[in-house]
């Protein structure tokens, strides 16, 4: 029990050295004006408040995810079609949403303004824009941008928004937005992508083992250790 406790402290410890509360304050305003969002958009990283999202997103899925958007006839209604590539594997899919306020609501155009609204944060990079949303009580930053690449003053920027929150570093997206070449249509149950993922966590395994024992904080580091240790020879 003694251990148990002293983990717990180290752990919490590590977490001190958040930006001054006036940057924060800054950085966390929402946007003062609404993106100009038909045309295409790069999803370009995330991070939420459970380090799980993310390492999900980015160690076993590793999409590449971009939207065409397109406004519809209802003002402030718009339709986004998704593309989104895991593994050479390819889909798409479409969805409405209404901007409004500053927000973003998303579900059929019959039915605004409904759940898990979507807010907008302010961001130095000029065609970006940055969404805080929640569901399911996971929150979520996301960053998307008109150009497949930020700097990394920009991605700077960003990962400071997340230590205000003083949630997870922002994961980087795949970057592969060649929706020409794809292997098949995105299949979850494809027996082919399993191994793939495999390949990838194999290589990746440290991430996603940092988050497993953190989330459970009652891991104790010669656990962690052990079972880094474990993992890397299972291969
Ligand atoms: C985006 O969607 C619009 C409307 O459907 C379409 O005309 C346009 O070609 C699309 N752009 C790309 C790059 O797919
Ligand atoms: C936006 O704000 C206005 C004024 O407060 C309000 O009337 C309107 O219902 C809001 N829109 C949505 C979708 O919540
Ligand atoms: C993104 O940046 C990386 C390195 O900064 C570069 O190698 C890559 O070609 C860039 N990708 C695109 C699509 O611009």
């Amino acid at each position: 029990m003694k251990t148990l406790c002293v983990a717990v402290v180290v752990l919490s410890l590590t977490s001190v050295g958040q930006p001054a509360p006036l940057v924060c304050e800054k950085l966390l305003k929402p946007a003062d004006k609404a993106p100009d969002f038909p045309g295409i958009w790069y999803f370009i990283a995330l991070t939420s408040d459970t380090c799980v999202v993310t390492t999900l997103l980015n160690y076993v899925l590793w999409p590449s995810y971009s939207m065409n958007i397109t406004s519809m006839n209802t003002p402030n209604v718009y339709n986004a079609n998704y593309r989104i590539k895991t593994y050479g594997y390819c889909g798409t899919e479409s969805e409405d949403f209404l901007f409004e306020n500053n927000t973003v609501f998303d579900d059929d155009v019959n039915n605004f303004p409904v759940i898990q609204p979507e807010m907008l944060l302010q961001s130095g990079c000029s065609d970006c824009f940055i969404v805080k949303r929640k569901d399911k009580n996971i929150d979520m930053l996301m960053l998307f941008s008109r150009r497949q690449n930020v700097s990394a003053a920009e991605l700077n920027e960003f990962e400071k928004q997340a230590e205000c929150l003083g949630w997870a570093k922002p994961e980087v997206l795949n970057s592969d937005h060649d929706f020409e070449n794809c292997l098949d249509d995105v299949d979850i149950d494809n027996p082919e992508l399993l191994p793939l993922i495999f390949q990838r966590l194999r290589n990746k395994y440290e991430v996603p083992f940092k988050c497993m024992s953190e989330s459970a904080q009652t891991f104790h580091k010669a656990v962690y250790e052990w079972a880094q240790q474990q993992w890397a020879t299972l291969w």
